[in-house]
């Protein structure tokens, strides 16, 4: 997982994430892998108790356009319902990709205050240039 985000990460695509950050979380991603390599992944991060984030949306340059993203998505939505979180986010540069799966546009300052403590980590603090979603889910 390391490898695909920070690939794209150096490229300004999506944030950095540290190892020990992947490892910490790493209960939180869905792995899509051809033997021992890792070929997409994403995550569901759970912010509150109705509150989850998608984040680390990857998929190879080699693996892209076959439905692999889209899968990954529709995962964690269907992970954060069976959870019963009522509202799921994320933070991108690709809003038309999100959008596909029912996610609106809002407001940054919209999302609730719980998001922002992971940002204070973020070496672009406090000013970002992603695109805030947010879909609420019939749970
Ligand atoms: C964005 C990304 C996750 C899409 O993954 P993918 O596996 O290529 O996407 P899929 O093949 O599942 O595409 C699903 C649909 O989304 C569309 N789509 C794919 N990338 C898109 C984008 N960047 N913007 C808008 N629509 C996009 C596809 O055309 C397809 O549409 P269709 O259902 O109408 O045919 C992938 O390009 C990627 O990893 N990019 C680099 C990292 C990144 O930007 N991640 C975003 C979140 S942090």
């Amino acid at each position: 997982m390391h490898r695909p985000i920070n690939s794209f990460a150096d490229k300004g695509g999506m944030l950095r994430r540290a190892l020990s950050e992947i490892y910490e979380n790493s209960r939180d991603y869905f792995v899509v892998r051809q033997g021992e390599r890792v070929r997409a992944c994403a995550a569901l991060h759970i912010s509150w108790s109705d509150l989850a984030e998608i984040k680390s949306v990857a998929v190879a340059e080699d693996s892209q356009q076959q439905g692999i993203g889209a899968q990954l998505v529709e995962v964690c939505l269907k992970e954060a319902k069976e959870l019963g979180i009522a509202t799921v986010f994320c933070l991108t540069y690709q809003p038309a990709f999100f959008e596909k799966f029912g996610l609106s546009q809002v407001d940054k300052m919209e999302l609730p205050r719980k998001v922002w403590t992971e940002c204070y980590r973020c070496p672009k603090f406090p000013d970002c240039d992603e695109v805030a979603l947010i879909r609420n889910l019939e749970v």
